[in-house]
Formats: C-alpha cells, sequence, structure tokens
C-alpha cells in the first residue's frame, strides 16, 4: 500500500449487542488493517439506525438521521467492511432497514463502492447465511462486493483474551481475507479501470415510479 496515498475503510459491526462477537471481529479487523497500513474509520450500529423504512416518511426528501450518516461514512471512505450477525438464516433486520434508507439517496452511495462481508456466530456457520443474505442488495445497488468472505464459527470460543483468533490457521486467513481485499481497494483507487451502469432491469422504459438508473 502506497505511504502517500492511504486508502480509507469504513468498519462497522451490525449489532447492537454490547458483548457482540461481531464487534470483536470488527475490532479485529481494524487492528489487521492498520498493521498492514490502511486508515480506518470505525464506526457503530447504533450510529446508523433508522426507524423502519416508510415512503410516506420520505416527503420533502428528508431521511433519518442514522441514514445521513451511513451514507455520509460510505462516501467518505474508499470501501466498507461489516460484521453483521446472522438472524434466522439471514441478515438482521435493523440493517436491512439502514440500506433500504441509504438506497434512496441521489446519487445512490453503495454504487461503485468496494465492500467485504463477514460474520461471526456461535452456530457452526458462523453466521454464513446473512452474508449471502446481504450480497443481494448491495449487489444490487451496485456495490462491488468482495468474492471471499470470512465467517467465524463457534466465535464464541473463538477469540483469545486479548481479542485475537486463538486458532493460528483461522487469523492467517482472516488476515489474508483482509489484505487481499486492501490490494484490490488500493488498486481501484488508484487505477480505476472498471466502470459499472446501476440498472435495475435492463430493457425497462423510463418511468418515474421506476427510475432507479444514474
Ligand atoms: C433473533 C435471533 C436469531 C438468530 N438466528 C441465528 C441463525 O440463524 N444462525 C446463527 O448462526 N445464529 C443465530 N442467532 C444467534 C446469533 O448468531 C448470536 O446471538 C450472535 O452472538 C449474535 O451476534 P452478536 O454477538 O454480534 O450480537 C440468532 C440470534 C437471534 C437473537
Amino acid at each position: 500500500m502506497r505511504a502517500n496515498a492511504p486508502v480509507r475503510f469504513l468498519v462497522f459491526s451490525a449489532s447492537m449487542r454490547k458483548d457482540s462477537l461481531n464487534t470483536r471481529l470488527a475490532k479485529l479487523a481494524v487492528q489487521v488493517i492498520q498493521k498492514n497500513g490502511g486508515s480506518v474509520d470505525y464506526a457503530t450500529m447504533p450510529e446508523f439506525d433508522c426507524p423502519s423504512f416508510n415512503q410516506d416518511l420520505e416527503t420533502n426528501n428528508e431521511h433519518p438521521k442514522g441514514a445521513e450518516e451511513f451514507r455520509k461514512r460510505i462516501l467518505s471512505n474508499d470501501a466498507f467492511i461489516i460484521s453483521s450477525p446472522e438472524y434466522n438464516g439471514s441478515m438482521p433486520g435493523l440493517l436491512k432497514n439502514a440500506i433500504d434508507w441509504v438506497s434512496r439517496f441521489r446519487p445512490q452511495p453503495f454504487n461503485e463502492h468496494h465492500a467485504l462481508l463477514m460474520s461471526a456466530s456461535p452456530s457452526m456457520g458462523g453466521g454464513n447465511r446473512a452474508l449471502w443474505s446481504l450480497r443481494m442488495p448491495f449487489e444490487h445497488l451496485g456495490a462491488r462486493v468482495f468474492p471471499d468472505m470470512f465467517s467465524l464459527a463457534t466465535a464464541h470460543k473463538a477469540f483469545t483474551p486479548d481479542g485475537n483468533i486463538a486458532d493460528a490457521t483461522l487469523a492467517k486467513r482472516f488476515e489474508d481475507n483482509l489484505v487481499a481485499f486492501m490490494s484490490l481497494v488500493e488498486a481501484a483507487k488508484h487505477y480505476p479501470c472498471i466502470k459499472k451502469a446501476w440498472v435495475e432491469f435492463l430493457g425497462e422504459k423510463p418511468d418515474p415510479v421506476t427510475e432507479r438508473v444514474e
């Protein structure tokens, strides 16, 4: 990573819980990014929390504070990293709710922003299904979701007291995954070569009711 042009990563956990395993994983990601020369903007989910989405609340182009903050932080960083819990085989409702609110800004903030998805769960699956469900709205919105995701299984037993991943192989895989993502974001920032149009349905007839094309 170039010392004179650091790449900025927004990192947050999508859990509101005080003793959250995902928050622990997000904080470990912060350390790994900084160790590898990246710069971090660490956020917490309460900063992005929004009231339940209702189109009737969108009067006068007003958005909840949480959505304004989420948008601002997406736009002021080169990429974002989320560590998300899995609830009932999917993403937490509060995260989808915040994504829905942010998707209403124009220009649509997630478009062309790189994303890395991580999860932690006490289960054997490590919350991985939440990440597959998150890919759908993010890819729909034009985010460039990194192919490799990281899910920490049996996460309640996986950390050392000082917050590292106890298993050395797993700890290396976590770091390698993050470093690979950092390299891609660094390349995309300094050597842009891919441009992607955000079009919801190809061939859709222009109509203000369905218009989501930028
Ligand atoms: C409503 C609810 C549904 C859950 N569903 C799942 C699930 O489908 N898969 C899973 O691995 N864990 C599930 N869990 C357990 C969470 O993974 C566990 O509570 C985890 O610690 C939450 O993340 P956090 O520690 O970051 O808050 C569920 C927990 C709650 C509260």
